[in-house]
C-alpha cells in the first residue's frame, strides 16, 4: 500500500503559486487556528475495478459549526472542492459544537455570534438547519453522504436525523451501505454509527472481487482496531475523523486533544492488514477555539489500482 502526498502546504509554508491553496488560505478568517490545508492522497487499492482507477473522494469532516466556527469555513471548503473535479463527497461526522462556558466568549474568542445567544436546544436546531443547508447547495456527481459522530449523538441526536431528512441530497448513513456502480463495476461504502455514543454494526460481509471494492467511513478511528479483530479483512479503505489530528499539538508532548485509543490512528494514512485507513485533523475546533501546530484540514482521495 503506498501513499503519495501531493498537499499544498502553502498555506501554512508561504510557498505560493497553487491556486486552490490560494484559495483554502482565504478560510483563514482570525488567526487563531490556522489556515486548512487541502492535502491530497493517492490510495492504492488491490483489485479496484476498472471503472473507478482515478475516482476522486472529497472528504469533510469534524465541521463543528457553531460559535468557534463560522459558516464561512464550511462555504469555502466545499467551494474549494467543488472546484476539484470530485466524483463523489464523503462527511466524516460532528457537524455541531456547542460550548457551555462563557469564559471564552468574554474572552474574545466568538467567530460566530449567529448562535450567541440561543438556548442549547435552538443553538442545536440552528446548527444542523445551517449545517445541512450550506452542504446541500453543494453537488458532486455522485451525491453526498455522511456518518454521524459523537456531538451528535451528544446534542439532541433525534433533531438532527429529523433536520437531514429535509435535506434528502445528503444521505447519512447508520450500519448503511450506500453502493455506487459504474459499467458493472460496484463501490461498496459502509458508513457505521459512532463507536462510543452510538451501536456500530459491522458491515455486510463482502470477499474481495475483481468488479467491487469496500470503502467504510467510522468517525471515530478506534472502530477500526474493533472491527479487525471481529472481521477478517473487512474493507479495502477506511475514512475516519474525531481525533482532529490532536488539535493543540506541542513539541515532545504531542497533542493535546487525546479522544482515541489506537494512536496509529491519530492523523493521515497507515496500512492495516490489507487495507489503509486515513484520519482527518478536520476542519472545526471543540474544547479550545484554537489548533495550534496542527491545521485544520480537507482532503481528497484519488482511488488506484494497487
Ligand atoms: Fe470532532
Amino acid at each position: 500500500m503506498i501513499s503519495r502526498r501531493t498537499f499544498l502546504r502553502n498555506a501554512l509554508l508561504g510557498s505560493s503559486g497553487v491556486a486552490a491553496g490560494l484559495a483554502i488560505n482565504d478560510l483563514r478568517p482570525d488567526g487563531y487556528t490556522g489556515s486548512p490545508i487541502l492535502e491530497e492522497h493517492r490510495i492504492d487499492i488491490v483489485d479496484l475495478p476498472p471503472a473507478f482507477q482515478g475516482y476522486r473522494i472529497g472528504f469533510l469532516t469534524d465541521i463543528h459549526l457553531g460559535i468557534w466556527v463560522p459558516q464561512s469555513w464550511l462555504i469555502e471548503a466545499l467551494a474549494a472542492l467543488q472546484r476539484r473535479d470530485l466524483d463523489l463527497l464523503i462527511l466524516g461526522g460532528d457537524y455541531i459544537y456547542i460550548n457551555a462556558s462563557r469564559a471564552w466568549q468574554s474572552a474574545g474568542a466568538v467567530r460566530n455570534s449567529d448562535y450567541e445567544s440561543l438556548s442549547r436546544p435552538e443553538s442545536a436546531a440552528a446548527i444542523y438547519r445551517d449545517v445541512a443547508t450550506i452542504i446541500s447547495r453543494a453537488s458532486f456527481p455522485d451525491g453526498i453522504i455522511g456518518v454521524v459522530g459523537n456531538h451528535e449523538h451528544w446534542n439532541y441526536y433525534p433533531l438532527f436525523i429529523k433536520t437531514l431528512k429535509d435535506f434528502p441530497s445528503i444521505k447519512i448513513l447508520i450500519n448503511e451501505e450506500h453502493s455506487i456502480s459504474r459499467n458493472g463495476d460496484h463501490l461498496h461504502i459502509f458508513g457505521v454509527d459512532d463507536y462510543v455514543t452510538g451501536i456500530p454494526l459491522p458491515p455486510p460481509p463482502r470477499e474481495r472481487t475483481k468488479n467491487s471494492s469496500r470503502l467504510l467511513i467510522s468517525h471515530n478511528p478506534d472502530y477500526i482496531p474493533a472491527i479487525l479483530q471481529q472481521r477478517n479483512d473487512p474493507f479495502d479503505f477506511a475514512m475516519c475523523g474525531h481525533t482532529h489530528g490532536g488539535q493543540i499539538c506541542l513539541p515532545v508532548l504531542g497533542g493535546l486533544l487525546i479522544q482515541i485509543r489506537d494512536n496509529r490512528f491519530m492523523e493521515g494514512l497507515t496500512t492495516v492488514d490489507k487495507g489503509s485507513v486515513y484520519t482527518s485533523r478536520g476542519l472545526g475546533v471543540v474544547g479550545l477555539p484554537f489548533r495550534f501546530n496542527c491545521p485544520a484540514e480537507i482532503t481528497i482521495f484519488e482511488l488506484q489500482r494497487a
